[in-house]
């Protein structure tokens, strides 16, 4: 721009450049991309104005309440992404199948999935909610694509990124080049660069876990969050402090800015209903596995790391350890040598 700040589709385009086999088909993907989370930013801030808050009535595969913002925005993103020839299919956290485009639209070389409304609990209540996407490339045949062409470990994600609406409206985005941050100037409509390259603190006093599962948890995480709940008393020798807001999307972006440690753990509950975790693999947790790695942190189950998973199921749970790499480190060291015990 000629005041000299730099907009997405500018940012895109200048890292495009250095691919000699990009064809524009990705920066014109992105944009559409960027055109669906202005349009949900949009209604997210008119809230009750727009009569989009409250219930709509109905389930998600994962047997979720749907709020309507979570039916709406899931629209959004589809008619955005639909149209101009870039993907071969979509899937979604709210679509029990993959999103076929239709006859009537050219496909293209990528797939797309998301979590179009991410912390939906929140939206009724005012506080940050966000939307998570993840790009892979269609590797079998782009015309007729299956459930099964979406089965890609996380290292294949060619970009990840999320929006966040919250006191003001962010893009933050990764090619695996790095993370940047981009702030929505709700007066021109353009995101603007104003986070360049994002690294996380590695050293951190914050953690975040949805607490009231405690009794649950397995043993190795409930030995580092005993440890930090015993502050400077206890064996890191430094009092910790505790997060919350259920957003997934802006308990990540917290930890860009100011580092921590975030954790959605399998617990016994979840094992007695035959589930893996709560996150989503697809939608969740490997586009924030790939935001977190590009910024320095780390990702794992507590046992291996999300990025390497074979994903079997489109809607496949997995529990989520993420954030400064040491005590990501940490609480992954605490599994193994659970593991090591087990096995004595
Ligand atoms: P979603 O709104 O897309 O279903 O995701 C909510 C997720 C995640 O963002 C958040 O960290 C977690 O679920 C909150 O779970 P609890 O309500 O169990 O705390
Ligand atoms: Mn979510
Ligand atoms: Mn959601």
């Amino acid at each position: 721009m000629q005041d000299g700040r730099t907009t997405i589709t500018q940012f895109i385009i200048e890292e495009q450049r250095h691919i000699a086999e990009a064809t524009g088909d990705f920066t014109s993907l992105l944009n559409d991309i960027v055109t669906a989370c202005k349009v949900i930013s949009n209604m997210v801030n008119h809230g009750a104005l727009v009569g989009v808050l409250g219930a709509a009535g109905s389930e998600n595969v994962q047997g979720e309440d749907q709020k309507k913002l979570d039916v709406i925005s899931n629209d959004v993103f589809l008619k955005s992404n639909e149209w101009a020839g870039h993907l071969a299919a979509m899937a979604s956290e709210e679509m029990e199948d993959i999103y076929h485009i239709p006859d009537l639209n050219p496909r293209g070389k990528y797939l797309l999935t998301f979590d179009p409304l991410d912390g939906s609990s929140n939206i009724d209540v005012n506080v940050s909610v966000g939307t998570i996407f993840s790009i892979l490339r269609c590797k079998g045949d782009c015309e007729n694509p299956t459930k099964e062409d979406f089965l890609q470990a996380g290292t294949e994600q060619v970009c990840a990124g999320y929006a966040l609406y919250g006191p003001s409206t962010m893009m933050v985005i990764t090619t695996g080049k790095g993370v940047n941050g981009f702030t929505l100037d709700q007066n021109i409509g353009e995101f603007i660069l104003t986070h360049p390259d994002m690294t996380i603190p590695e050293e951190t006093q914050e953690f975040a876990i949805n607490a009231s599962n405690g009794r649950f948890w397995e043993a190795p995480v409930k030995r580092y969050v005993d440890e930090c709940l015993q502050g400077s008393e206890g064996p890191r020798g430094k009092d910790f402090n505790m997060r919350w807001i259920a957003s997934m999307v802006a308990e990540v972006h917290r930890i860009l800015t100011r580092g921590g440690i975030f954790m959605y753990p399998i617990d016994d509950k979840m094992k007695a209903k035959g589930l893996q975790g709560k996150l989503r693999l697809m939608y969740e947790a490997n586009p924030m596995s790939f935001i977190i790695e590009q910024a320095g942190g780390m990702s794992t189950t507590g046992r291996e790391r999300i990025m390497e998973l074979q994903p079997s199921d489109l809607h496949q749970r997995v529990p989520v350890i993420l954030g400064s790499k040491t005590e990501v480190e940490r609480v992954t060291a605490y599994h193994n040598e659970n593991k090591e015990a087990d096995a004595a």
